[in-house]
């Protein structure tokens, strides 16, 4: 019987089990976002993670959404991410790299002043930025011209090569969350003319040149894509997830990709529906849900084939031992919120695993 445990390719990415990390920006790179040593010792204590997705990673130079996130433009952050991706292959497992661009999440205070781009001159306006004078509002973005998009989608490029270069096993393309390729995509933050505003193809033509230009680099089963229709963080709404789901599934089906990663709720709870069933109904490669997902409930969608894989967040940062965990239906250590985005190895690289705990 498929289970948790067993193991899957996805794409041309061998994994051991599907009991996968989600991506946790965590904030332990360097004032240049170098990642640093920490962030190697923290991925290479949760290799036993069938695929660990790296955290929100900056594809351009001047994007900074939050404190300290690591980037992928330099030649310093390309040796610092091969130690990276070294300790967790000398562990068994396998990487891949988020690779992200903030859009209007990118603010000045984090980015020398820089005013943020965005689809549309839309400011977030239900959360805060964390910065190093403290909370900030959002600024509204200036609206990105389309002469300007071959950049972005360069800069895409630029960010597959260097994960390439540093010895992942794929990349994500951050689909997700109110981020840049979410501002396009979403008509509550898109209110663009032109080929990247209006209709749902049009709204997903950034995303979709972007997967394709990365796919260039690493063959298209090798590249994943993440996606959170419901998710209202960042001032983030659809006016009709159902559909852009159905329409993206079908669309994305042509791809080959390693994964379709879907979180399935919202970080708010403003928006609730079924997004899951029919993202698994119209799309035809494999799909990763996210979200919430307790290790049983986690094991009856495998068994069901509502899903391929399960990615776990909060429950990987407490949790380094994770698979081991919820094969045994052992207790799991409970994760600290203060140190989510905190300095240091603290609620980063102390969480122990059962063996240390004998
Ligand atoms: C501290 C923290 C950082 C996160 N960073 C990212 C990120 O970099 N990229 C992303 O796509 N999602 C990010 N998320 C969302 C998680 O990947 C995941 O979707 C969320 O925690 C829900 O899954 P869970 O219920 O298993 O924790 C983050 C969540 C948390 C709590």
């Amino acid at each position: 019987m498929t289970d948790l445990f067993s193991p899957l390719k996805l794409g041309a990415i061998e994994i051991s089990n599907r009991v996968l990390m989600a991506p946790l920006t965590r904030c332990r790179a360097d004032e240049h976002h170098v990642p640093t040593d920490l962030m190697a010792e923290h991925y290479g204590q949760r290799a036993s993670g069938g695929l660990l997705i790296a955290e929100a990673t900056m594809a351009m130079e001047g994007n900074s959404a939050f404190w300290r996130e690591p980037g992928i433009y330099s030649d310093a952050q390309v040796d610092s991410w091969k130690k990276v991706t070294d300790a967790v292959h000398a562990n068994g497992g396998k990487i891949v790299l988020q690779i992200w661009h903030g859009g209007r999440a990118c603010h000045p205070a984090l980015n020398d002043g820089k005013q943020p781009v965005a689809p549309s001159a839309i400011a977030i306006t239900n959360v805060d930025v964390h910065t190093p004078e403290g909370k900030q509002n959002y600024t509204v973005p200036r609206a990105l011209d389309d002469a300007e998009i071959p950049a972005i989608i360069d800069g895409f490029v630029r960010a597959a090569e260097n994960a390439k270069r540093a010895g992942f096993d794929g990349v994500e393309v951050h689909g997700a969350n109110g981020y840049l390729l979410d501002q396009f995509l979403r008509d509550g933050a898109n209110h663009r003319e032109g080929p990247y505003g209006g209709s749902l193809e049009n709204r997903a033509r950034l995303l979709l040149e972007v997967i394709e230009a990365v796919s260039q680099v690493w063959g298209a089963d090798r590249v994943g894509v993440r996606l959170s229709p419901l998710n209202s963080f960042n001032s983030m709404k659809d006016s009709d997830p159902i559909g852009l789901m159905t329409w993206l599934s079908q669309k994305l089906s042509d791809y080959g990709l390693a994964y379709l990663h879907l979180m399935r709720a919202d970080f708010l709870g403003e928006q609730q529906m079924d997004v899951v069933t029919p993202t698994r109904e119209h799309y035809k490669g494999h799909l990763i849900v996210n979200m919430g997902y307790s290790g049983q409930e986690a094991q009856q969608v495998i068994e069901t084939g509502l899903a391929d894989a399960v990615a776990f967040g909060v429950p990987f940062i407490a949790n380094p031992d994770l698979p081991h965990r919820l094969k045994i239906g052992a207790e799991l250590n409970q994760a600290d919120p203060a140190t989510f985005y905190s300095q240091g190895r603290e609620g980063y690289n102390d969480y122990p695993t059962l063996e240390a705990l004998k």
